[in-house]
């Protein structure tokens, strides 16, 4: 694979393709935190009203941590797993106590915090902090099974590791926010699970699955 071809029809694409979602309007890494958290259990629509209202009511690391918990919650109403308020709230009084509530821009001091797995820390060191690190997910476990044609099982732990080390390798250290950005909008809008739309994809002629006309059958999911 030409990897800075890729790199370039995909960012190019993204440039002129991405949704104006309001967690895009600045790099504020407490609001791409609070963004992510909320993504990962709930879809893109659902959680647009929801980012507003939270940032509004608690606009900075320092006004979460001292929020009540009951308000935190009762603004989480309705998008569930309740835990990851608890757990993002328990984060970012760590973020105020010991990092005078700059969140963390190494991988080890963000990793450490509650809640905040290989995806989140991943997602706010590129999406924040223009750090070539990789934000694995479903999603993104899809798009690159097709495109390099990786057929491991995505059920398996180990396999996200590898899929980590792909993203390493193919990752635009120069704009790693908008790579990992536009592997999420692709995942999205045109790699999609069933149908995908590869007639309309801007890295089409990079793709393996596609030359062979096996995106249909990747990623490979075994059951447990
Ligand atoms: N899904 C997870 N993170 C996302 C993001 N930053 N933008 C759009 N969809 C996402």
């Amino acid at each position: 694979i030409d990897i800075s071809g890729f790199q370039n029809d995909l960012i190019h694409w993204y440039q002129n393709n991405k949704r104006d979602l309001p967690w895009r309007k600045d790099k504020d890494p407490y609001k791409i935190w609070v963004s992510e958290i909320m993504l990962q259990q709930t879809k893109v629509d659902t959680v647009i009203p929801y980012f507003y209202r939270f940032i509004e009511k608690f606009p900075t690391v320092q006004a979460l941590a001292a929020a009540d918990q009951q308000d935190v919650l009762k603004a989480w109403e309705g998008l569930g797993y309740y835990s990851r308020a608890r757990n993002l709230q328990n984060a970012v009084k760590e973020v105020v106590a010991s990092y005078d509530g700059n969140v963390p821009a190494n991988p080890e001091d963000l990793g450490a915090l509650k809640g905040v797995g290989p995806y989140t820390k991943g997602a706010i060191l590129s999406i924040a902090f223009d750090q070539p690190e990789p934000a694995v997910d479903g999603n993104v476990m899809r798009v690159f099974s097709r495109l390099l044609l990786i057929e491991d099982d995505i059920a398996q732990q180990r396999t996200k590791k590898l899929f980590e080390s792909y993203v390493r390798e193919m990752i635009d250290e120069s704009d790693p926010s908008s790579f990992n950005q536009a592997i999420m909008e692709l995942g999205a809008l045109i790699c999609t699970p069933k149908s995908p739309a590869c007639l309309l994809c801007p890295v089409q002629e990079h793709c393996q699955a596609f030359a062979e006309g096996r995106q249909e059958e990747l990623p490979i999911k075994k059951k447990a």
